[in-house]
């Protein structure tokens, strides 16, 4: 093949617009080779308080550890910079979760386990993000936690502040949480230990071949 088809084959037009998109040569399989793991997302699910990011956090720990090249996006982080212009509202809460799928997209083709800790609260934007991805790349995590758990833990006084009407559309109390029909894992972050969660993470993680078990058995072996 000549140089100039070559190029040819190595860009796509999308309808109606006069963008190109440039594949690259390094392509996710050759990172994902040089990393030793695929790539995935690990999307974490809950109401506020259910402690999607403390095991995000803490399974980014145990994979970092194994050697897996991570990433967490955590909501109020994200909230800051990339989402900074959305409320909470359903039509921004969609637009939030739109962009955090592509910018886990983009981790994925990076050849990184992405961790994402995100209300999320609607099933329709939870199955894009899976569409989007590609559902063998996409582990919906389910943090089960009864809002009174969540509600009596109030780690930034939130809910109190939302029951007393001072922040409006409070997810679990003025906004719905729509529960995950089929996560590829349920967590009971109200009641199983923080330990056991992750433990259970990495196994679905391995499970799913996404992280190899001689990886684990080798690392498991030296320490
Ligand atoms: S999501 O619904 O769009 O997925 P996201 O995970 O980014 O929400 O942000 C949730 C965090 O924002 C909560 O953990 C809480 O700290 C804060 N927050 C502020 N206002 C609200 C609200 N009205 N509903 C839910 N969370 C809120």
């Amino acid at each position: 093949m000549s140089m100039s088809e070559s190029n040819k084959d190595s860009i796509d037009r999308p309808a109606g617009s006069n963008t190109v998109w440039h594949h690259a040569s390094v392509t996710r399989e050759r990172r994902e080779a040089l990393n030793g793991h695929r790539a995935a997302v690990v999307w974490f699910t809950g109401l506020s308080g259910s402690g999607k990011s403390t095991l995000a956090h803490s399974v980014e720990e145990e994979l970092h550890r194994l050697g897996c090249r991570t990433y967490v996006f955590d909501g109020d982080n994200v909230r800051h910079g990339l989402c900074g212009d959305l409320a909470f509202s359903a039509a921004d809460r969609t637009e939030n979760i739109r962009r955090i799928g592509e910018m886990a997209r983009l981790f994925v083709d990076a050849g990184v386990i992405g961790l994402t800790a995100f209300i999320s609260p609607f099933g329709v934007d939870r199955r894009f993000v899976r569409d989007l991805v590609g559902a063998d790349s996409f582990l919906e995590v389910y943090c089960k936690c009864a809002i009174e758990v969540c509600e009596a833990r109030d780690v930034k006084g939130l809910y109190k502040r939302a029951r007393a009407g001072e922040i409006k559309e409070f997810t679990g109390i003025s906004s719905p949480y729509e529960e995950p029909e089929q996560p590829e894992l349920v967590v009971d972050t109200g009641a199983e230990s923080l330990e056991r969660c992750v433990a259970k993470v990495v196994a679905l993680l391995i499970d799913r071949g996404i992280v190899q078990r001689d990886k684990v058995m080798e690392k498991e072996g030296s320490t």
